[in-house]
């Protein structure tokens, strides 16, 4: 038996050399649905499977071996091989294997809820309109000021819980309902608490420049020299992004430009709120700076697709948002697709402009509302997604990848997105161990 590493030649041909390292647990018999755009090696040396080729990356027969949280090898099932102390066996039983699901654009931590907002939307006010008059992001950061460490982290994790139900096992967390220092860093240290409390891997972000707050009325580039000088600098050990709401009710191109450049220099990823409700032309100038994803989009254009595309930059869509706010214009999908750019899909799960805690609803709004296919959306809430957050460990099944699976009750992965309001979740892997909710 062989162990067969991908890409790297001479590892190889080291590889050749050594017995095939003992896994804690194989899964066995499961349909795969890799993801991967990568062809998989698989113990066997001459066995080459080409997911490329297939749709959802699919190979079947195969076996993964996991071990200290990674995949250290696949291997054909009649190429199993055998150790004198067998590892756990995880029976697939023909069920289909996913990566974990990521969803790479949240608001899960926040105080109350803007229920009465919805409302008023529905009686004629627009979220412009609310936004202007005090409500809109500022009632919940009045909320969110109010509300305890121990209060916020209750209430998200009971948010966190349903996305958990539906094989999400990375999670994005956004601040900036606190607008204040203190409270962005409770915001980000609950986020943090999030990921010791679950079997979940919670990525922090600061948005500190998410509206701007009461008291700096008028001020709004006073109230970026504070968070460009205190908030980043205080927030960077607990969070691994920055990220900025630009828009005619929030901040302008320069003001971001500026929010990114602070958060660069404190070693941080950016990523931008863009081209929501107008264009503003933030997409193209943060990806040009190195933005890890430009989310929204719905006003984007074919020339910023293309340049999204030069600097891999991902294009985070959130149906959710454009639903609840009754949108007509959409993402430019075509253009998106013609320029290659990874194309993400979130909950954008907030208080106001999409309070959703389904990322299999969403998943099938993209495929509505958007055109995607669940093709593109599965890869949009996996491999796009894990590029969204800059991760490179996760988000499809190959060798090295995070053993963070998810097991589904269907027939074919397109059914992952089909029944609203249903779950065909029926096992989680996280780090290679199964999770269970309380
Ligand atoms: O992603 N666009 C700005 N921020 C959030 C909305 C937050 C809110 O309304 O509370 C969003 O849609
Ligand atoms: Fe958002």
């Amino acid at each position: 038996m062989i162990l067969v590493p991908i890409f790297d030649l001479e590892e190889w041909r080291c590889a050749k050399m050594m017995k095939p390292q003992r896994p804690d647990k194989v899964f066995v018999g499961f349909r795969i649905a890799t993801m991967s755009k990568s062809d998989i090696q698989l113990l066997g040396g001459s066995a080459l499977a080409r997911p490329i080729d297939e749709p959802y990356g699919a190979i079947e027969k195969v076996v993964i071996g996991v071990k200290d949280q990674s995949i250290i090898w696949m291997a054909k099932e009649e190429e199993l091989p055998s150790f004198e102390n067998p590892p756990e066996v995880v029976q697939g039983n023909g069920r289909w294997l996913t990566p974990g699901l990521i969803d790479c654009h949240t608001h899960l931590v926040y105080g109350g809820n803007r229920a009465n907002e919805w409302e008023a939307r529905l009686n004629g006010k627009t979220y412009e309109e609310i936004a202007r008059s005090g409500g809109g992001i500022l009632s919940s950061v009045k909320s969110t000021r109010a509300a305890s460490e121990n209060d916020l982290l209750t209430s998200a994790g009971k948010r966190l819980k349903s996305l958990m139900a539906e094989g999400v096992t990375t999670v994005e967390i956004k601040s900036g309902y606190g607008l204040d220092t203190e409270t962005e860093l409770k915001m980000l240290r609950v986020a943090g608490r999030l990921e010791e409390l679950a079997l979940i891997d919670v990525e922090a972000t600061l948005l500190g420049a998410h509206a701007l707050p009461s008291e700096f009325k008028d001020r709004p580039n006073e109230y970026i020299d504070l968070v460009c000088n205190k908030m980043i600098p205080a927030a960077s050990e607990f969070c691994t992004a920055v990220d900025v709401f630009c828009e005619s009710i929030a901040f302008d191109v320069r003001q971001s430009k500026r929010v990114f450049e602070s958060a660069l220099d404190a070693g941080l990823k950016i990523k931008v709120h863009a081209e929501q409700l107008s264009h503003m032309g933030i997409a193209a100038e943060a990806a040009k700076m190195g933005a890890i994803s430009a989310d929204h989009l719905e006003y984007l254009t074919s020339s910023d697709c293309k340049v999204l595309a030069e600097h891999g930059t991902v294009a985070t869509l959130l149906p959710g948002a454009f639903y609840c706010l009754n949108e007509t214009q959409k993402p430019p999908i075509a253009a998106l697709k013609e320029c290659n750019v990874p194309i993400a899909i979130a909950t954008d799960s907030n208080p106001g402009s999409s309070p959703f805690l389904s990322l299999l609803v969403i998943g099938n709004m993209a495929c509505n509302l958007f055109s995607l296919t669940p093709e593109d959306v599965l890869a949009g809430m996996t491999r796009n997604a894990a590029l969204a957050l800059g991760l490179k460990d996760r988000g499809e099944i190959r060798l090295g990848a995070k053993a963070d699976f998810a097991v589904w009750d269907v027939d074919a992965p397109g059914e992952i997105f089909y029944e609203i309001g249903g779950n065909p979740c029926v096992e989680v892997y996280k780090n290679g161990i199964k999770r269970t909710l309380a």
